[in-house]
C-alpha cells in the first residue's frame, strides 16, 4: 500500500471519493468497523467544508507505522478563504451545516489528535490522526 496518498476536492463527488477511500486504508491497517467509520465520517466533514468554502483542496492520507505506534493521519489541506475565528468555530453548536459529524468538534472528538492551522485569505490546514489500538 502506497504510505501517502490524496484526493482533491473540487466536485461534491469527491466528497465520496475521499471517504471511501480513507476507510479502505484504515481497514487495510487494521482498525475495526467503528473505527473505520468514525474516521470515514471525519473525513466527510472535513472534504465537504473545502467543497462547501473553498474552491479546491485536497485530504492527504498518512500511515503511520512505528514500532509502538500504528495509526493514520488525515490532513486537509486548502488555499481558501482561512478560518478566522478557530476557537469560535470549535465551540459546540457553532456548525451551520447540521451534517451528521457535527462539524469540527465533532472531527476533533472522532480522532485522536487535531491540530487547526489557518491564515487570512491563504488557507487552512487540518491535521488529524488516529491511532490503532
Ligand atoms: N476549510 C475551510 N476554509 C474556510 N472556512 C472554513 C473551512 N472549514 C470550515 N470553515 C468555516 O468554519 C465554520 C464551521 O465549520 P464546521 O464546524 O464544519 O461547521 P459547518 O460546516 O456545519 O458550518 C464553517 O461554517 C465555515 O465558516
Ligand atoms: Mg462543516
Amino acid at each position: 500500500m502506497d504510505l501517502q496518498s490524496f484526493v482533491t476536492i473540487q466536485k461534491e463527488w469527491d466528497i465520496v471519493a475521499a471517504r471511501q477511500l480513507g476507510r479502505d486504508i484504515a481497514r487495510k491497517i487494521g482498525f475495526g468497523t467503528v473505527d473505520q467509520a468514525r474516521i470515514a465520517t471525519a473525513i466527510s466533514e472535513l472534504a465537504r467544508n473545502i467543497y462547501l468554502y473553498t474552491d479546491t483542496g485536497k485530504i492527504c492520507f498518512e500511515v503511520i507505522d512505528n514500532i509502538d505506534h500504528k495509526g493514520m493521519s488525515i490532513i486537509s489541506v486548502d488555499s481558501g478563504p482561512g478560518i478566522k475565528d478557530i476557537s469560535q468555530v470549535m465551540e459546540d453548536g457553532y456548525s451551520t451545516s447540521g451534517g451528521l459529524g457535527a462539524g469540527l468538534p465533532g472531527v476533533k472528538r472522532l480522532v485522536d489528535e487535531f491540530d487547526i492551522r489557518s491564515e487570512d485569505d491563504k488557507g487552512t490546514e487540518i491535521r488529524a490522526i488516529k491511532w490503532v489500538r
